[in-house]
């Protein structure tokens, strides 16, 4: 048995060296500082949340194992982006990072050696190895299986594994191919929910994405020019649909898709183009990937600070080489920085060499810092994220994008995943799963098989840290057409006109909505606390939230079970306590399953009863003066005052920036809503317009 170390390195977290870890590690590689002085504020914790003379390690042949004891009825949860399964517990995952992942084995986006367990700790791993996780799925002779009472011969696969489950001997392996040791870093409680926030702010705390980032984006179609997007966002300024990001594809891939990193003949003056869309209040998220094509400019400078091996015939610019990286990011300084671009869809940084080849490098590549294809892989879109956030910060400017990998300590990047894969249900997972590991998950809309499906999944997305239609590989609205080939053809569904007036409503739900997600946002980087997270992260006791992977808690007040069909009444478990159904104000009360009647135009929305909820007007964009218009409304008696974040210079970095706290709060017995502002002598932001009373009669206005 190999020990170094057991040390408290921040409020709550110790860190346990075992044996010699590596160099390159997530927590070695990332510019990132932990946000002690907010971790301090959490709930005081004793001594390490495992014993360390528990944990147990061995060096062997194939690398490094650790094991960690787990209670017989701990759950485990977390290990990144997993979209086949909720709870780990049982199961076996081999954190890989893959863009499709097509069975439960760990492959993922995003992998995270990261899980929490309901007993109230957190454990990172510090690898960026593809480390295997048992949890609890091994047995060992030394503990006699308890076979249980003679059952029948079973006649199928699950009865059959069903009587192999053994919980009286449960342990956490965690074995690091190749290595000599590794460093923990052990989160504690007291609930498993502080565990998270201690790892997010560890990591700096969550990001506050601007209010920008929180409207709707809207990505056209791939090769559309200069000219024909500047038709599309005038049509959806004219169909008054809300947007505040317009996602576009730079024409930069080459024949072979690697990247030109320069602008395309389709954009005869990206300046002038940025400029204009921003006038019209849309900022402009622009699509790349790392893989710089011969054709670019920083080529034959990139060239010594890359891979040994090309992915689309592109250089893999090795993003832990100090000269590499400061080439890459200079270069995206100068051609779309300075022209006022908000920021990145970093596309592609994932392996997706398993299925297409030759779409990754291999993990046996070699880049010059020393370090390999595996360890590049598990790092590069968090290099990838951490560059672009620092070059925006050094221009003191704020950026928000979408990544299609990340790994450990990400919750202050700017940036939400995203994917090439489709799966409803999957998607409606991966929001709630991402809030364990420190990520943000955007479960796009794309095309649909019905107009039903369509508004379920723009529901989904209203629930979701970005709401994004990704049209790339449609020329006109989903609402218009959401078949893709009729859609390319201009062919639109009769009635369209219906269709595109219920998503305008869906659209202008999350416009009313920022306010209070900006507010939860903010709770993220200061508290740790998921603006978007599962229902066991608040209520780890209830057993029944225990396996909830389809319901989501949004901020401290609302809860939302997205539609997965349009079958029988949606069932879905409400939390102790009284909610109110936020269409009609009825009371349910919780600790139990209710049934939710499929009604048009709706999907399950709670409001925790005795809040008071503040909704912007509904506006085309957040730039609108009246999007600080609110609609205030009180629920039961009101006595959960409301959050709402001012900034003062919401485009500069928000640790640079001014920023206030304003809570509204209901005196029931004078009957009157206060405002009080955290600085009393702040210019205020927000004004209420009305204020209501669901389920009672009375309307205000002041
Ligand atoms: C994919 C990406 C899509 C789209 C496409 C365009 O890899 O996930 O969202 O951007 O590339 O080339």
């Amino acid at each position: 048995m190999i020990r170094t170390s057991c040390i408290e390195t921040a409020p709550g977290v110790w860190k346990l060296t075992l044996g010699s870890g590596e160099r390159i590690t997530p927590f070695q590689v990332l510019s990132r500082r932990a946000a002690v002085d907010r971790m301090a504020m959490l709930p005081k914790a004793g001594c390490c949340p495992l014993d360390a003379g528990q944990i147990t390690t061995r060096k062997t042949r194939r690398g490094f194992e650790v094991h960690l004891p787990l209670a017989p009825d701990e759950q485990i949860y977390g290990l990144g982006l997993q979209l086949l399964s909720f709870r780990q517990t049982g199961l076996k995952k081999t954190l890989r990072v893959n863009s499709d992942p097509r069975c439960d084995l760990g492959d993922s986006h995003a992998p995270v050696p990261f899980y929490v367990t309901t007993g109230g700790y957190g454990v990172l791993v510090d690898t960026a190895r593809y480390a295997t996780f048992y949890c609890g799925s091994t047995q060992r002779p030394a503990a006699p299986r308890e076979t249980g009472p003679q059952r029948g011969i079973a006649l199928t696969t699950e009865a059959l594994y069903a009587a192999r489950n053994s919980a009286e001997f449960r342990e956490m392996i965690v074995e690091i191919p190749g290595a000599e040791g590794v460093d923990l870093y052990l989160f504690a409680g007291p609930e498993m929910g502080n565990a998270v926030q201690r790892y997010n702010l560890f990591s700096g705390g969550g990001c506050v994405p601007p209010r920008w980032a929180l409207g709707p984006w809207y990505r056209v179609r791939g090769d559309f020019s200069q000219a024909q997007i500047t038709a599309f966002t005038q049509q959806l300024r004219e169909e008054k649909i809300p947007c505040d990001v317009l996602g576009v594809e730079p024409g930069w891939q080459t024949h072979a898709y690697a990247c030109s990193h320069v602008w395309s003949e389709k954009f005869p003056d990206p300046a002038g183009f940025v400029a204009s869309l921003r006038a019209e209040h849309f900022r402009v998220n622009l699509w790349t990937h790392a893989f710089t094509a011969p054709s670019s400019p920083i080529y034959g400078a990139l060239l010594p600070h890359a891979a040994n091996y090309t992915v689309f015939g592109g250089l893999v610019p090795d993003m832990l080489d100090g000269e590499g990286r400061k080439l890459f990011t200079e270069h995206y300084r100068k051609t779309t920085v300075v022209l006022g671009v908000s920021g990145y869809k970093i596309d592609e940084c994932d392996g997706s060499d398993f299925i297409h080849s030759p779409w990754s490098f291999p993990e046996l590549s070699e880049f010059p810092s020393g370090a390999d294809g595996e360890q590049m892989h598990s790092l590069f879109g968090l290099l990838l994220q951490d560059s672009a956030a620092r070059l925006y910060h050094s221009e003191e400017r704020r950026t928000f994008g979408l990544v299609r990998n990340s790994h450990a300590f990400a919750a202050a990047q700017p940036f939400a995943l995203y994917s090439d894969l489709y799966d409803h249900r999957q998607f409606v997972r991966g929001i709630v799963n991402a809030s364990f590991s420190g990520l943000l998950w955007c479960p796009e809309v794309r095309e649909s098989a019905s107009g039903g499906e369509l508004v379920r999944r723009l529901q989904t997305a209203v629930v979701s840290p970005i709401l994004q239609i990704n049209g790339w590989y449609i020329a006109n609205p989903p609402w218009k057409q959401w078949a893709v080939d009729a859609n390319n053809n201009g062919e639109f569904v009769p009635g369209w006109e219906a269709w595109q007036e219920r998503c305008r409503g869906i659209l202008e739900l999350r416009m009313r909505l920022i306010p209070y997600l900006h507010a939860a946002f903010f709770r993220y980087w200061r508290d740790g606390i998921p603006p978007f997270r599962a229902l066991v992260f608040d209520y780890p006791s209830e057993s029944e939230s225990r396996g909830i992977d389809d319901e989501v808690l949004i901020g401290d007040r609302l809860l939302a079970a997205p539609l997965i069909d349009d079958g029988p009444p949606r069932r879905l478990w409400l939390p102790p306590g009284a909610w109110a159904d936020f269409w009609t104000a009825e009371i349910h009360e919780g600790g139990k399953f209710v049934d939710f009647p499929v009604v048009e135009g709706r999907f399950p929305l709670f409001v925790k009863s005795g809040s008071v909820l503040a909704l912007a007007f509904p506006t085309l964009h957040t730039d609108d003066p009246r999007a600080f218009h609110l609609e205030v409304s009180i629920y039961g008696d009101g006595a959960l005052p409301a959050a709402l974040l001012e900034e003062y210079a919401p485009d500069r970095p928000f640790d640079r920036n001014q920023a206030n706290l304003v809570h509204l709060a209901w005196n029931s017995q004078k009957e009157e809503l206060s405002c009080t502002r955290e600085d009393p002598h702040s210019r205020p932001l927000y004004s209420v317009s009305s204020v209501r009373f669901p389920g009672k009669e009375q309307e205000r206005l002041s």
